[in-house]
């Protein structure tokens, strides 16, 4: 079997798993890691919505073998001890989730927008595409303005 080395959430990790697994089986089977959400494994929900160094990818359609000496990034990872990351923040200021499902994806999605943007218009955030059920995308888009201020 394969073994792949990279970081998680700023610690090196190391698994046995077969090139073609799924980065997202890796992450809540192997390693335990389970912020980043299975919906329907084929790119669409968005709901696994993670990093890797630091650009919004979503693990359902990255083998493992693409992650080798990466740096990837999930929820988990956001927060600075126990410091929220802004966008953390302003998701609890606007009581964004509803059911709380999509919701670790649509944040780290938010996070990287700020990255590339710190003023995204309404346009750059309804293109983030990530499927909410709950309709919360009224309070995404506030809660997503709120930290772009915040982060200026
Ligand atoms: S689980 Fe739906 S895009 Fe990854
Ligand atoms: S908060 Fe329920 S799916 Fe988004």
């Amino acid at each position: 079997m394969p073994s792949h080395t990279f970081s998680v959430n700023g610690e090196s990790v190391t698994v046995d798993a077969p090139d073609d697994m799924p980065l997202l089986w890796v992450l809540r089977d192997l390693l335990g890691v389970r912020g980043p959400k299975y919906g329907c494994g084929i790119d669409v929900c968005k709901a696994c919505t993670s990093h890797l160094d630091g650009e919004a990818v979503n693990p359902c359609v990255v083998p493992v073998s693409e992650a080798g000496g990466r740096e990837v990034t999930t929820i988990e990872g956001l927060a600075d001890g126990e410091r929220l990351h802004p966008v953390q923040e302003a998701w609890l200021e606007q009581d964004v989730a509803q059911c709380g499902y999509c919701q670790p994806g649509q944040i780290m999605a938010a996070v990287a927008l700020l990255r590339r943007t710190d003023a995204p218009s309404d346009e750059d955030i309804d293109a983030i595409a990530n499927v909410c059920r709950c309709g919360t995308y009224f309070r995404i888009r506030e809660a997503i303005k709120k930290a772009a201020e915040a982060m200026r």
